[in-house]
């Protein structure tokens, strides 16, 4: 009998994006050596991305609820540097400088467009305390000028708003704002398949 557990959490979308992701991440992360997630979710992204990227040390993080599901992923996959999850929930427990000084690159998916705008910002102002040269990567949709990228995220944006007003897919223009205040520049901004950004910025 597999000793697999086959009832974890799972996510379709993470199976899909992992690898053009990583296709990125392995050169963003390349002089690496801890990164710090946010929002890791299910887990999957960590234990795809850390193995193949084995001078480097992953931590996952997510609010509480999400944690288990995570360990689970993690005990599956016995990879070796990723490590358990911390209970990050940004609304709580950020900023958090002394946490932050630990890590040389901060990835996140898929998050912007869940907290609300307040929280994205509050997110962002936590990330001054990064080390100079640190990198940021940050994957999901965008809006550019106010338009969106295809009508799937329009029709994405309206699923959103009727699970929750405050959600919605940002502005690229305000997330780069918040990213500069914060010492940020854009390294560069890749179109990914799913019209998904994966946005790379280094601390100045
Ligand atoms: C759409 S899921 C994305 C999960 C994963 N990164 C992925 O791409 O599949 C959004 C994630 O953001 C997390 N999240 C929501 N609000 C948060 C907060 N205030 N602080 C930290 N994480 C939060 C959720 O728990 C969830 O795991």
């Amino acid at each position: 009998m597999s000793d697999i557990d086959s009832n974890k959490p799972f996510s379709q979308a993470c199976e899909n994006n992992r690898q053009p992701i990583y296709e990125v991440l392995k050169d963003t992360f390349a002089n690496k050596k801890t990164i710090l997630e946010i929002g890791s979710g299910t887990g999957q992204h960590a234990v795809y991305m850390a193995p193949r990227m084995n001078h480097l040390q992953w931590q996952t993080s997510d609010l509480s609820e999400n944690v288990e599901g995570i360990n689970r992923w993690i005990n599956d996959e016995k990879v070796v540097n990723v490590l358990r999850p911390l209970e990050i929930d940004i609304e709580k427990h950020w900023p958090n400088t002394d946490l932050l000084k630990n890590f040389d690159g901060l990835y996140t998916a898929n998050t912007c467009h869940i907290m609300p705008w307040e929280t994205v910002r509050k997110f962002f102002v936590g990330l001054k305390g990064m080390e100079e040269g640190s990198r940021l990567a940050i994957y999901g949709p965008f809006k550019y000028q106010g338009q969106f990228t295809s009508e799937s995220n329009e029709r994405f944006e309206h699923w959103l708003k009727a699970q929750e007003a405050h959600r919605g897919i940002r502005d690229f223009e305000a997330i780069a704002e918040e990213a500069n205040k914060s010492g940020f520049e854009l390294l560069k901004d890749h179109n990914m398949p799913a019209n998904n950004q994966l946005l790379i910025w280094q601390k100045r």
